[in-house]
């Protein structure tokens, strides 16, 4: 009885709620797939600033996952920098290569009238994809991308082919791209039959020490001369595959995740210190997968400027009377250019240190000698010379043209690599530098006075 009575009225009630779900879900439906579909893709006549309230990322478009999303992002507080980051981790991994970055702020704009521009009103222009294009979108595989609007959807430019420090996965890497590290450092860049890794250690100078290669190992096919350049392409099956054409791969670097098929994405970054390392998305975290160097002494500069590794040890100063601890060994804040022009070699300081190496050596060039002394001559009387290392086991003399960065040292009681080295005095200007006595340099330094500095220089000229 009682059951029938309430029947009717929870029908209603049901036929109601029924409604009204569906008329929720109806709205919420249109106005998130509204949402969405602004966001996913930029049209001509888009512009957009940055806003004061944000403090780290500011998204102005996504991909139609979710997953990829490109905005501006903030530097050192005050800055603007434009990147594609991966969402749920927040890495970056596309940043628009600008030479000054804009502020944070009112004037500064990012627009699309056919290229995407970054300008303010009082600097003018930051960057511009200099394109005719109608659409900007991202995949999902975050290449952002300008497309005409015509029948061939004909794609004029996309970030895939301006990469920055990162490749992802099935990201075509040619021989007229570079991989820069965050820092501008160091930089990936393939060479006939192999990858190199090189770094920039002389700003002022051109030439940059290559400080790992690796060579096509041709396993399954070889590099066959004026068959075209070499590419190469992070594999979602866990390798960092080279390639001259076809699908054979000329050279395979696999992971440790290496044909584990997941769901996971997968990246390949060259790092602030120089290493290239391959990273796996959990789903959760970026596990590490792979790094080109594994020993931290080999690093090409692990313990910064007249810095010393010890495998096992970690870091001290070549001049054992800094403390590597406090915030480096680099006697010189500007370290950089050569010693041409000097004009009286009472400008620089020579350190001298036994038992060490360089930790690529055998990427370096160099003359066989008969002795320390003539290895040493033949840098004091060459001005774009910072040093040598000399080994008397097979009288190999390494010059090296930049200030001196990271070197390794051998087991403990071997004498066999001789390292000397120009430390600048102090510097005035690019060139120009007085003031002998007094403090030296900065940083660690400043604390020694020239006395103690001195009982570290064994031949002041
Ligand atoms: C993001 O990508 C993963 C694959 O890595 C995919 O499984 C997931 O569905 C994507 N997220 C969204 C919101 O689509
Ligand atoms: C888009 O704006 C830039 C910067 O103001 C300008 O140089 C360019 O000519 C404009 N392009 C078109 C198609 O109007
Ligand atoms: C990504 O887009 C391609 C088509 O461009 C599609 O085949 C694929 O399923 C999409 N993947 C995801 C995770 O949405
Ligand atoms: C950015 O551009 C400069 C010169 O315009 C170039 O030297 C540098 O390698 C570029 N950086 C990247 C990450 O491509
Ligand atoms: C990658 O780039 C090279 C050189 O431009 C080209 O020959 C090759 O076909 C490209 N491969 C893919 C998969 O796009
Ligand atoms: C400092 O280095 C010199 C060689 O340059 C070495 O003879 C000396 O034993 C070192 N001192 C310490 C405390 O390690
Ligand atoms: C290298 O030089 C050191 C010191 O002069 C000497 O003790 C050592 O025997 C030399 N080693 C060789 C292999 O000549
Ligand atoms: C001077 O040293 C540099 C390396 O630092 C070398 O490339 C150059 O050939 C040397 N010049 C002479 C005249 O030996």
């Amino acid at each position: 009885m009682e059951r029938h009575a309430v029947q009717p009225i929870n029908s209603v009630t049901r036929f109601g709620l029924t409604q009204l779900l569906y008329t929720i879900t109806t709205i919420l439906f249109i106005l998130f797939s509204t949402a969405a579909a602004a966001t996913q893709e930029l049209l001509r006549g888009f512009t957009s600033t940055p806003d004061p309230s944000v403090s780290s990322f500011q998204a102005l478009l996504s991909d139609s996952t979710g997953n990829y999303s490109l905005g501006f992002i903030r530097v050192k507080q005050t800055q603007l920098a434009l990147s594609v980051i991966h969402v749920p981790s927040s890495e970056q991994l596309w940043v628009a290569n600008m030479t000054r970055l804009p502020k944070w702020s009112g004037p500064t704009r990012l627009f699309f009238n056919g290229s995407l521009v970054i300008s303010d009103s009082h600097s003018g222009v930051f960057w511009s994809t200099q394109t005719d294009g109608d659409r900007v979108w991202i995949s999902n595989t975050s290449n952002l991308q300008i497309e005409k609007l015509d029948q061939s959807h004909s794609i004029l430019w996309q970030s895939f082919q301006f990469p920055s420090d990162t490749l992802v996965e099935n990201q075509n890497f040619t021989s007229a791209m570079s991989l820069v590290s965050s820092n501008g450092l160091y930089y990936m860049m393939l060479g006939s039959d192999f990858v190199g890794l090189y770094a920039r250690f002389n700003p002022e100078s051109d030439s940059n020490q290559i400080y790992l290669k690796h060579k096509a190992l041709e396993a399954k096919a070889d590099v066959i001369e004026g068959q075209g350049p070499i590419y190469m392409v992070l594999s979602s099956d866990g390798f960092l595959g080279m390639y001259q054409n076809g699908l054979v791969p000329v050279d395979v670097q696999s992971f440790s995740t290496f044909q584990q098929r997941g769901s996971g994405i997968r990246r390949v970054r060259i790092e602030p210190d120089g290493n290239l390392k391959g990273y796996f998305w959990t789903g959760s975290s970026w596990v590490l997968d792979y790094q080109a160097i594994s020993d931290p002494c080999e690093l090409p500069s692990s313990c910064g400027s007249y810095g010393l590794c010890q495998p096992g040890k970690g870091c001290s100063c070549m001049n054992n009377r800094t403390d590597h601890s406090s915030g480096g060994c680099d006697p010189q804040e500007n370290n950089s250019g050569d010693f041409c022009g000097t004009n009286g070699d009472d400008k620089y300081w020579v350190l001298r240190r036994n038992g060490v190496e360089l930790p690529f050596k055998e990427l370096m060039g160099y003359e066989k000698m008969g002795s320390e002394l003539q290895c040493e001559r033949a840098c004091e009387v060459n001005c774009t010379c910072w040093g040598v290392v000399y080994s008397n086991s097979s009288g190999f003399c390494y010059m090296i043209d930049y200030p001196i960065q990271s070197l390794v040292v051998l087991v403990f009681g071997m004498v066999v690599g001789f390292g000397i080295f120009r430390v600048w005095k102090r510097k005035r200007g690019v060139k120009g530098y007085v003031e002998e006595d007094g403090e030296v340099g900065v940083g660690p330094y400043k604390n020694l006075g020239s006395a103690s500095f001195r009982s570290i220089e064994l031949c002041e000229k």
